[in-house]
Parts: C-alpha cells; sequence; structure tokens
C-alpha cells in the first residue's frame, strides 16, 4: 500500500512537472482520492489543481515550489502517521466461557514463539476484588474495569492491573500473579528475576526457577514483541470492547470460542461440583424448577454468548475483520485446520512450535486420513457428555439455550434415544463467515 502510494506521489510529481496540463493532474488527483488518501494529504493536490486552473500565476517556479514543499512535508507528516498505522503489532484477545476449551485454544497462541506475548487470564484480579469489594458483581462497573485492563495490557502496561492484584505489588513487583506459570511470556528468560533465598517458592516457572515477578520487566519484554494474545473467561458481552477496537493504537482482532451448552454444562457439573450442586440433585432425582435461579443464570449466561456473537457476525463498521467464531467442536475434530484459520485472521506467522505442539497434544496422525485428520477418535470424545447427561437436563438447557443452540448448530435432541444415538450427531457442519 504504501509503495503503491509513493509509485503514485513520484508519478505526480513527473506529471506535474513535465506536463502542467490541468486534464493530467485532474486524472492523477482522482486515482489518488479513489486510493483513499486522507484529506488533509490530498489537500496540497486539490488546492494545486485548482489554483492551477483558475489561477495562471501559480504556474511561476516560485510558487509551484512552495506548494511542493507543503505537500512534501504533508505527505512527510502522513507517513509517519502511517509508519505508526502499518506497524504490524497485533492483539488478539480470546473470549470464552469456563469449559470450553480456552486454555488448550489459549495454548496456541502460548505456543507460538518468541514474537508473541501471552497472558492468561489476568482479568481474575479484577473480578476477584470486585467481588469482594461489593460482595456481589456490579456488571457495569466489571465490564469498564476489564476493557480499561485489557487496553492498557495490549498496550504493555502492567499498572492498572497491579491495583487488582493482592497484595498490592510492591515497586512493581509481585509473587501473586494467577497463574503465571501458565503464560510462557512471564516464564522467559528476560522476565526471570533471581530467586530470593528462604521466600517461599509457589510463584517459580515450571520452566526453569524465577524470582517474584517484576512487572516492568514483563513490561519491558511485551514491548519487545510484535504480537500479544489474552485469554478470558470474564468478558461478557463483546460490545463493551468496542473502545479496544477503535484505539488507534491496537490492531485486536476477537476470537470468540463457543460450545453447545449441554455440554458445557456437563462438564461444570464435575468441575464445580459444589457450585452445582443443584444441578446433581435434578439429575439424579427431583424436577428442575423452571424458574430457579440456577436456571435464570444458566439463561443469562447463554444470552450473554449468543448476544456477543450475533454482534460479531452483523460486523458493525468497528468490529468489520476483527471478528472471528470457532466453536470447540471443530477444534476438537480439526485442531490444525482451526489453528491455521485463526492465524490467518490473526494475521500472525503460523509457526512450526505452534504445529509441533498441537501435533503432540492432539495426536493427530498424519497416516490417519491426511494432515488435518482428527485425534484418533475426537468426535467420540466431544460427544461423551451425552452418556452423562440425562435428557430432562438436556431438555432444561434447551429450553433455557434454546436460540444459543441454533445459532452454532448444536442440534436439538427429543428422546433420551436420540440423545444417546452415536450414529446421530448434534453438530451441524456450519461457516460463520468472518472478513
Ligand atoms: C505536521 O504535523 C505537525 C504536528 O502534528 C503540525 O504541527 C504541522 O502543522 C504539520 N505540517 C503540515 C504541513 O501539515
Ligand atoms: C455499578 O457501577 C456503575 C459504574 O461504576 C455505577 O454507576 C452504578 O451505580 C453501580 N451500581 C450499583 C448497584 O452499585
Ligand atoms: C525490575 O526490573 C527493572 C527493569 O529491568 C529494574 O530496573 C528494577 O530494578 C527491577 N526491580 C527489582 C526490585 O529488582
Ligand atoms: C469415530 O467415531 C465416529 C462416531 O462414532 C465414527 O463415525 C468414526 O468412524 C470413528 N472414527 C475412528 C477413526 O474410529
Amino acid at each position: 500500500m504504501r509503495i503503491k502510494y509513493t509509485i503514485s506521489i513520484v508519478v505526480f510529481v513527473a506529471l506535474v512537472i513535465i506536463e502542467k496540463e490541468n486534464n493530467i493532474i485532474s486524472r492523477v488527483s482522482d486515482k489518488l482520492t479513489s486510493q483513499q488518501t486522507p484529506q488533509s494529504v490530498l489537500q496540497p493536490s486539490a488546492s494545486l489543481h485548482m489554483l492551477l486552473k483558475h489561477n495562471a500565476s501559480l504556474t511561476t517556479r516560485s510558487k509551484m515550489n512552495s506548494a511542493f514543499t507543503l505537500m512534501k512535508r504533508r505527505l512527510e507528516n502522513y507517513s509517519h502517521h502511517q509508519e505508526v498505522l502499518t506497524s504490524t503489532r497485533k492483539q488478539i484477545l480470546l473470549l470464552a466461557t469456563t469449559r470450553t476449551g480456552s486454555s488448550f485454544v489459549g495454548e496456541f497462541f502460548n505456543q507460538q514463539g518468541d514474537n508473541m506475548f501471552y497472558l492468561f487470564e489476568p482479568l481474575w484480579h479484577v473480578e476477584k476484588m470486585l467481588t469482594l469489594e461489593s460482595g456481589g458483581t456490579n456488571a457495569t462497573a466489571a465490564a469498564k474495569a476489564y476493557r480499561d485492563v485489557l487496553q492498557q495490557l495490549f498496550l504493555c502496561d502492567f499498572s492498572l492491573l497491579e491495583s487488582f492484584i493482592e497484595p498490592l505489588p510492591v515497586d512493581h513487583i509481585t509473587t501473586g500473579l494467577f497463574r503465571r506459570e501458565s503464560s510462557s511470556s512471564l516464564c522467559a528468560e528476560s522476565v526471570c528475576s533471581p530467586v530470593i533465598k528462604g521466600v517461599f517458592e509457589r510463584y517459580h516457572c515450571r520452566t526453569r526457577r524465577c524470582g517474584p515477578l517484576n512487572l516492568t520487566m514483563a513490561s519491558q519484554s511485551c514491548l519487545q514483541k510484535e504480537h500479544s494474545a489474552i485469554k478470558s473467561v470474564r468478558v461478557r458481552q463483546l460490545e463493551t470492547l468496542r473502545p479496544l477496537a477503535e484505539d488507534p493504537r491496537l490492531d485486536v482482532k476477537f476470537i470468540q470460542l463457543v460450545r453447545d451448552p449441554r455440554a458445557v454444562l456437563a462438564s461444570r457439573m464435575v468441575a464445580f461440583a459444589a457450585k452445582y450442586k443443584n444441578w446433581k440433585q435434578w439429575a439424579m432425582g427431583g424436577n428442575v424448577p423452571l424458574d430457579d435461579d440456577e436456571v435464570r443464570k444458566l439463561k443469562g449466561n447463554c444470552d450473554n454468548i449468543r448476544m456477543s456473537a450475533e454482534v460479531g457476525l452483523k460486523q458493525p463498521p468497528w468490529l468489520r475483520g476483527r471478528y472471528m467464531l470457532v466453536r470447540y467442536e471443530d477444534i476438537a475434530r480439526f485442531p490444525m485446520r482451526k489453528a491455521t484459520e485463526m492465524y490467518r485472521f490473526a494475521g500472525m506467522p503460523f509457526t512450526p512450535q505452534v504445529k509441533s505442539w498441537i501435533l503432540k497434544n492432539t495426536q493427530v496422525s498424519k497416516e490417519a486420513s491426511g494432515v488435518y485428520s482428527t485425534q484418533k477418535n475426537s468426535s467420540e470424545q466431544v460427544e461423551k457428555w451425552r452418556f452423562s447427561l440425562p435428557f430432562k437436563i438436556a431438555q432444561v438447557v434447551q429450553r433455557a439455550c434454546g436460540p444459543t443452540l441454533k445459532l452454532f448448530g448444536y442440534k436439538f435432541v427429543s428422546s433420551e434415544k436420540m440423545l444417546i444415538d452415536k450414529s446421530i450427531s448434534l453438530i451441524e457442519d456450519k461457516v460463520f463467515n468472518f472478513l
């Protein structure tokens, strides 16, 4: 784009000098316009054009020169601006909810290599503090805090996040960052400070012995990387992140990861047994009350996920080219293909490190059925929940989350028999358009 632009400027200057003909200048400036040159840059050529047309005196050499000097200065301003805009720094925000495979998908980015700064659930601290402070979460206040912290983190600024970390870091040093070891960037050599003797070593990294996290070092390391990625299960509405998409300093791409809500519930009932004890009781015996808080919460979660996706798929101007929807089930079945698509969408290089991590962790066998073959039997893995979730609970989810299931292409089951019939897939082939 910049090369093309430079060429047309050279052509423009050459044509003006050689020809000085109104019609040619007009043609060239039309061409500039068609390349969507900013107004401020266009002004000199446009005014030059006007003056050439209406005021013959401008054709004197000195006036011509000053017009070009002005134009050159504006172009210099423009190319500086352009440099900022075309900087290759890119950011990915992986948005999900719990039990949708987001840690696994986050690894696709964590494993990218030396040019990626990856953060795992930094908003955990924000949620924790807001919940403690208000005894419940004020969704509006939380959304604002999440947005601001994410925005700063994408700019490699940890100061706002720091204010949510407990205990409060001293001199930007902390031993309390949530799951530091899940971010290879925070355990890299350059971010690894010496171990302090006698201090409990729980903040050490898996791959090397590191002392407490120095967030100044983390920030410096972040600034040196071209790309960054953050995974979060805490953002409720994509719409609340609009200022990130519109921030000229950033180039954020949003990847929303979704999963069949029936499978999510089945998984949560195991993973968060205490919190889901009502569901377990219902699964084992009694009837599910129709207007129970738990059911309302489930519906609320589904609605948030669906509304975010609807905003994304509608592609409002602020999100154009910045939103991608991915289903967990497709990633589980075609990990390499989906990872490639995500990287292509993000405009980041799909490195051999990512590829080999995926191969290692999904046991994709090249021999089985081509490069993009699935795990040994991942369609079985993906649909395992069908044998643990009772039909009546599946029905409750279908009632609460109907429009969500429909939007993402998850088939309803109409009987116990259908639920456990392996020959019927509940995942419709669906292509979600982006870009
Ligand atoms: C270039 O940018 C500077 C700073 O933004 C501004 O003061 C100056 O007027 C600009 N020059 C031209 C020729 O537009
Ligand atoms: C929630 O937070 C918003 C924004 O900070 C505030 O205006 C509102 O009063 C809060 N609501 C409650 C119920 O505390
Ligand atoms: C943290 O890192 C910064 C930048 O490297 C350094 O200047 C500072 O002294 C470090 N802080 C401590 C307490 O080591
Ligand atoms: C995996 O399971 C699905 C559904 O049960 C079946 O259609 C497919 O042939 C199986 N694939 C392998 C490799 O066993």
